[in-house]
């Protein structure tokens, strides 16, 4: 039960956005008001491509800064809005362009491929941008005879690479939140719930993503949570992700893995948050021309091959 302050800002939240004709676009690491707020809520390849078809001409997006940005690169007529300009990805700000002109002077011929958890100034020197939902998928598209240096992900990189059984080289950062996770706790949870089906997002550690039934995108997790018969489900990502997985399976048990799973930047964003950027209409989000231009064929690419 929310409280009445709490409803009166969703309401002028539902709405603002109405009378500004306002897309509002969330992740599902979003807490659930937001979620339930969103005309529109995926992984972060749905999100992009939500923007991209987004019916109006701004779109507010409830993610972190990479999120927003993409949005920005792939709608450059739309006005990009993020009410929380501060909520990064540690990751995502790991590398620097400078990692990547040095592997390409040892390695003229590679291919640049970047998780979209990544800097606008980063997807502008890529070839290629993936996500957790399509990396298999366009990596096994790519040419086989050239080196591919996949940032900045190195557990989603070597999950990619077991599955194709191909060389790749990667950049040494993971996402702090999903590293986290131990398989010693997995290992506990499985004792607590015998027979439950465990389902990993691939930037887990690859000892993690060994012990998984399924392993997928936080949309890819939520649908296999739809289909398997299991009653009893482990679920080792971000816990905004449990709002969908109940919404869509009340009768199932759920479990999220680790309690911690709790990602601090997506949290910076909150419906008073929204509220101030609808009233507002801040913070919008550009991205420098020359950048966007570029950063927008590696995005385009990626939609490209992932259909
Ligand atoms: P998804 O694309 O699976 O939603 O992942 C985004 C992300 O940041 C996971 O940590
Ligand atoms: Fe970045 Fe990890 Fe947070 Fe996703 S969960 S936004 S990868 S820190």
């Amino acid at each position: 039960m929310k409280s009445q302050s709490d409803q009166r800002i969703i309401d002028r939240i539902l709405a603002l956005k109405k009378e500004k004709s306002v897309y509002i676009i969330a992740h599902y690491y979003q807490v659930p008001d937001i979620q339930d707020i969103a005309d529109f809520v995926g992984d972060s390849y749905a999100m992009a491509v939500a923007a991209k078809n987004s019916p109006l001409e701004t779109i507010l997006v409830a993610g972190v800064d990479f999120m927003a940005e993409s949005a920005a690169i792939l709608c450059p007529g739309k006005t990009v809005l993020t009410p929380e300009p501060g909520a990064t990805c540690p990751m995502a700000n790991a590398i620097r362009v400078e990692d990547i002109e040095a592997y390409k002077e040892q390695h003229p011929d590679a291919l640049i491929v970047s998780y979209v958890n990544t800097p606008a100034a980063i997807k502008a020197v890529s070839d290629v941008c993936v996500t957790s939902s399509n990396a298999v998928k366009i990596i096994s598209k790519l040419p086989k005879d050239v080196p591919i240096f996949f940032i900045p992900d190195e557990n989603l990189g070597r999950y990619v690479q077991g599955q194709l059984d191909r060389k790749m080289d990667f950049f040494p950062s993971s996402c702090p939140i999903h590293a986290a996770l131990t398989p010693e706790t997995i290992a506990l949870r499985k004792l607590e719930h015998p027979g439950a089906e465990v389902m990993v997002h691939p930037e887990c550690r690859p000892e993690v993503i060994q012990m998984a039934d399924y392993v997928g995108s936080t949309a890819g997790i939520i649908s296999h949570a739809c289909k398997c018969p299991q009653q009893e489900l482990i679920i080792a990502t971000e816990c905004g992700i449990m709002h969908k997985i109940e919404e869509l399976n009340p009768d199932k048990k759920l479990i999220l893995a680790d309690p911690e799973l709790v990602c601090a930047d997506m949290k910076k964003i909150t419906p008073e948050k929204i509220l101030y950027s609808l009233e507002h209409m801040e913070t919008k989000v550009t991205v420098p021309e020359d950048i966007r231009v570029k950063a927008a064929v590696a995005l385009e690419k990626m939609i490209e091959l992932a259909s």
